[in-house]
């Protein structure tokens, strides 16, 4: 076995050093806390050794537990992260550790049971438990409070999110700033701490959680728990934060230590916190690409070309100029290019109006965008992005002249949503150099980037895409050429089903309301009426040649629109909205057009409970997410749910439909729609993987 950890002693400092990588996880199976426990003890029986220094190799001191041993069972005879620490509250020798990179969670919790810290510039700190559905389960909970203060405390476990080195100095987790060689500068000033007399025993565990003077504790934290609810609804780890830091102000360290396992045990098993887990992991998984070899080549992206200022092409380009990657921005029409201009400098006002953004940082990042009024001029470019009308032969003539100008080994992306990147590639001489980069609106703000690989999309190209997603801070997904590629395909499905039930006799409310209360952002109706009603009504009215007479139409949408309801931009859409106010007001002509269409439909209507809208919505995504996996169009089934996650406001701690469809147990989804497709109609036929995978006990998995 490779030694994880390492020992050594110099000027009198016993050097425990973590060497796990890549980020030096404190996992029990391959030794590293048993590792730790060791050297550790080695150090408070040798008489050379006057101070002991936990440090990290390579980057970072730790990332915190081994996640994927969580849910295992305990392995016999190797030390636990609480046994680490419950020995090192009882070590005689002050303890000091070096923290660097991101030093997260257990990480942390390690260092927080050390009597001294130092950081390096750079390092991110903090307990990102929360964002697993769990807690700080080694004490973290109860050492932190006692070492900063509960104000500074609660926020950071509640919240979860890292603070900066110099950050974690103000607020008293760590005592000094070092800089350059960690392991140089970590040693010498831990000699100095000893060599100074300055290096005493201070254990965290032996101070009191302070809140600020004043401040009555009871009070503080009803209110902490009334902010928290409605931050955080429907997570349940958030008010199990509060309460163990409550337990650290009102309870002794060890009583507050158990009350803070019981509540970690309870959070782990529950089902937000391994949905959580998964999307952690799934996320990691979708930037991995089968078939493509690590090494395989990426083209440097210095520079881009947008073409189309409109709102897509210009959300589209702030994500290049915000990493510093100049952006031609290319119009026809001179004023649509200066509206084009404008809007995204009005973007970039509210940010700085909002005090996130300085002034001189917009004014660099605008001086980033060129405005072009001609393709021609895009021959120096890396990276063109098309981003105009979703029209085949527009985007196939903007190719054509792409492909006469564009210089060699520039790839040509379009930003189509729906349209066939193979037809699009064919009329290049480079299909090799096409792909599709599928940005959702708004393209600035929204974290998805579909990355679709056309038939001959060259692997350099789709490596390069990949890591472009990173660049610009996207997440990236693979997927290959179908109407609508992922998210549309399943969205289509999930929106029609929608409006089947208000057919069958729900409201739009109701069918928001169940579905905002499983935990969508928003309901579909608000996010029709969001988007506007329009789009989808021409697109239905360009396909109304080719559908099928046989099959069930909802025509309630398309009587909207004929009466020019187009959503919140018209004043009305599924619901009515006043002047200046955002929110829906239910309205009775909507209703009654529902009753008219269902009544044309000769669909009697009836009672629908919400779980059945539920049911219905949700299964409708997970069975068209696993025609997807049949088809090949997804790599994997963690690959939709990052993509309902991220693109489409699926709750993270549902952990996206094919998880949600493993929870629910597959048999159990074939069940319920074998029922639909009985009572409902034939659009129920489980796919073809869903069946075999249910009949074979099978799960959609990772
Ligand atoms: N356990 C197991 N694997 C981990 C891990 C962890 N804590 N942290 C990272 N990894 C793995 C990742 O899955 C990834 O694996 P892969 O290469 O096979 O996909 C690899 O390490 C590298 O991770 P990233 O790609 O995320 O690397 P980055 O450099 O982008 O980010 C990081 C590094 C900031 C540490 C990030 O990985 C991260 O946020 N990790 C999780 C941190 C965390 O939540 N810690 C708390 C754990 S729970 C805990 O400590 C419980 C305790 O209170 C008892």
């Amino acid at each position: 076995m490779t030694e994880v950890v390492h020992y050594e002693v110099r000027q009198h400092v016993a050097v425990v050093t973590l060497d796990n990588p890549p980020v030096n996880a404190l996992s029990v199976g391959k030794g590293v806390l048993q590792g730790i426990l060791d050297h550790v003890k080695a150090a408070e029986h040798d008489p050379d050794v006057r101070l002991i220094l936990l440090i990290g190799a390579g980057r970072n001191f730790s990332g915190g537990a081994d996640i994927t041993e969580f849910g295992k069972p305990p392995v016999p005879g190797m030390a636990t992260l609480r046994d680490v620490l419950a020995y090192l509250d009882t070590v005689t020798k002050p303890i000091a550790a070096a923290i660097a990179g991101p030093t997260m969670g257990g990480g942390l919790e390690l260092a927080l049971g050390a009597h001294w810290r130092c950081a390096l510039t750079g390092a991110q700190i903090g307990l990102p438990e929360v964002k697993l559905g769990i807690l700080p389960g080694a004490g973290g909970t109860q050492r932190l409070p006692r070492l900063i203060g509960v104000e500074a405390a609660l926020p950071m476990i509640v919240g979860g999110d890292p603070v900066t080195t110099e950050r974690a100095l103000e607020l008293g987790i760590v005592d000094d700033i070092v800089t350059g060689d960690l392991r140089a500068a970590a040693v010498a000033w831990a000699a100095k701490l000893v060599k100074d007399g300055r290096a005493s025993v201070r254990r965290a565990s032996a101070m009191a959680a302070a809140l600020p003077d004043g401040v009555e504790a009871d009070a503080f934290f009803a209110q902490a728990r009334e902010r928290v609810a409605k931050e955080w609804r429907g997570y349940p780890a958030p008010l199990e934060c509060v309460a163990c830091v409550e337990a650290a102000v009102k309870q002794p360290f060890a009583a507050g230590l158990r009350f803070e396992r019981e509540r970690f045990e309870h959070l782990v098993a529950t089902d937000e916190s391994r949905a959580l887990r998964h999307a952690f992991f799934a996320e990691r998984a979708a930037g991995k690409v089968d078939g493509l070899p690590d090494d395989t080549p990426v083209r440097s992206i210095r520079s881009v070309a947008v073409i189309g200022a409109g709102t897509m092409g210009g959300g589209i380009a702030m994500n290049f100029v915000n990493v510093g990657i100049p952006v031609k921005l290319v119009e026809r029409a001179p004023d649509a290019l200066q509206r084009g201009l404008a809007t995204i400098a009005k973007n970039y006002a509210a940010t700085v109006a909002k005090g996130r953004l300085a002034q001189d940082e917009m004014d660099r990042r605008m001086a980033l965008l060129t405005p072009v009024d001609d393709i021609a001029q895009l021959g120096d470019v890396d990276l063109v992005v098309e981003a105009v009308f979703e029209e085949m032969e527009v985007k196939q003539a903007i190719f054509r002249a792409l492909d006469a100008v564009a210089k060699p080994a520039a790839i040509l992306a379009t930003n189509t949503s729906t349209l066939d990147i193979d037809a699009i590639a064919a009329v290049t001489q480079r299909p090799g150099d096409v792909i599709g980069l599928h940005f959702f609106s708004p393209a600035n703000v929204m974290k998805l980037l579909e990355i679709v690989r056309g038939a001959r999309t060259a692997p350099d190209v789709i490596a390069t895409a990949m890591k472009l997603a990173k660049t610009i801070r996207k997440v990236g997904v693979l997927v290959g050429v179908c109407d609508g590629f992922v998210g549309n395909r399943m969205v289509a499905a999930y929106f029609r089903e929608a409006a089947f039930l208000l057919e069958e006799g729900a409201s739009p409310q109701q069918v928001d309301r169940a579905l905002e209360a499983f935990g969508f952002a928003m309901g579909p109706f608000r996010v029709g009426d969001l988007a506007g009603l329009d789009i989808g009504w021409a697109i239905r009215k360009r396909q109304a040649a080719t559908r099928d007479p046989n099959e069930r139409y909802a025509a309630a949408a398309d009587r909207l629109c004929e009466a020019g309801r187009f959503g919140q931009k018209t004043g009305a859409g599924w619901y009515r909205y006043e002047p200046g106010r955002r929110d829906p007001i239910p309205d009775p002509e909507v209703d009654a057009i529902i009753v008219q269409t269902a009544a044309e439909a000769g669909i009697a209507r009836r009672e629908i409970g919400d779980a059945e809208i539920v049911e219905r919505c949700v299964l409708q995504l997970v069975n068209v997410g696993a025609e997807l996996l049949d088809e090949g169009v997804a790599q994997r089934a963690s690959d939709i749910d990052i993509v309902y996650l991220f693109g489409y406001g699926f709750p993270r701690y549902r952990g996206g439909p094919m998880f949600h469809a493993d929870l629910v147990g597959l048999p159990n989804v074939v069940a319920a729609m074998e029922r639909y497709r009985a009572s409902v109609g034939a659009w129920w036929t489980p796919a073809a993987g869903l069946a075999r995978r249910a009949a074979e006990g099978g799960r959609f998995g990772g």
